[in-house]
C-alpha cells in the first residue's frame, strides 16, 4: 500500500469521510455547492476575460469590472476548494490516482499561474489601457483564463462518471 493509498484511505474512514458517503442528503447538497462555486467562479472570471477580448463591455473600465466580480471570482475559489475536498473525502482511494483528477487539479494550478501572471505584468499598467483596447498580453490571459475553466469544469463532469464507474481495488 502506497503511503498516498494509506493517506487517501484514511480520509475515507475520517468521521466527515464516513458522513459524505452515507448521508443520503450530504453528498448531494455539497455537489451542488460544488456545481454553484463553479457558476460564480467561473462567471465571474468569463466577465472579466471578454471585457480583455476587447470585443465586450468596451465602454465600462477594466478596472472596474475587475473591482467588481473578483471577490465573487475569489468566493467561488473558495467555495470550491471547502466543497472539493469534502468531495474529495469521499471517495479519495478512487480519485487520487484517477488520471482526470490529476488532470483537473493540474489545470486549477495552471489557471492560478495565468491570474498572478496577469496581475504581476499586463494589469500593472492598466490605467494605460483601462478604458482602450487591451494589450496582447491581457487578451491572452483572457482568453487562456475561459480556456482552463471551461476544462476544469469538464474535467470534473468527466470525473464524476469515472469515479462512478471506476471499481474500489486498493493498489497491490
Ligand atoms: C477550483 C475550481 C473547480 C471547479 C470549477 C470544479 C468543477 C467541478 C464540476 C463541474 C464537477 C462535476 C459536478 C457534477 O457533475 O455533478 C466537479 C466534480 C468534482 N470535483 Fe471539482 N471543481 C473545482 C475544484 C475542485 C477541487 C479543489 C477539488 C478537490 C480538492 C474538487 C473535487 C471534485 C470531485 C472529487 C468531483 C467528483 C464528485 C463526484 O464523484 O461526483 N474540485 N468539479
Amino acid at each position: 500500500m502506497t503511503p498516498a493509498y494509506e493517506f487517501c484511505h484514511w480520509l475515507t474512514q475520517t468521521y466527515v469521510g464516513q458522513e459524505m458517503q452515507g448521508n443520503a442528503y450530504l453528498f448531494p447538497t455539497v455537489e451542488a455547492l460544488h456545481i454553484m462555486g463553479s457558476v460564480a467562479l467561473v462567471a465571474s472570471t468569463s466577465i472579466l476575460s471578454l471585457r480583455l477580448s476587447g470585443f465586450f463591455l468596451k465602454e465600462i473600465p477594466v478596472s472596474k469590472i475587475a473591482g467588481q466580480f473578483l471577490p465573487w471570482a475569489w468566493l467561488g475559489f473558495a467555495c470550491q476548494v471547502i466543497t472539493g475536498t469534502l468531495l474529495f473525502m469521499s471517495e479519495a482511494t478512487l480519485a487520487y490516482d484517477n488520471v482526470i483528477f490529476q488532470v483537473k487539479m493540474a489545470l486549477i494550478v495552471l489557471a492560478g499561474i495565468n491570474a498572478l501572471v496577469f496581475q504581476q505584468t499586463a494589469y500593472r499598467r492598466v490605467k494605460f489601457w483601462d478604458l482602450s483596447n487591451p494589450p496582447f498580453s491581457a487578451k491572452f490571459a483572457g482568453y487562456a483564463s475561459i480556456v482552463i475553466w471551461f476544462a476544469v469544469i469538464a474535467a470534473g463532469r468527466w470525473l464524476n462518471s469515472s469515479v462512478a464507474n471506476s471499481p474500489v481495488l486498493p493498489p497491490t
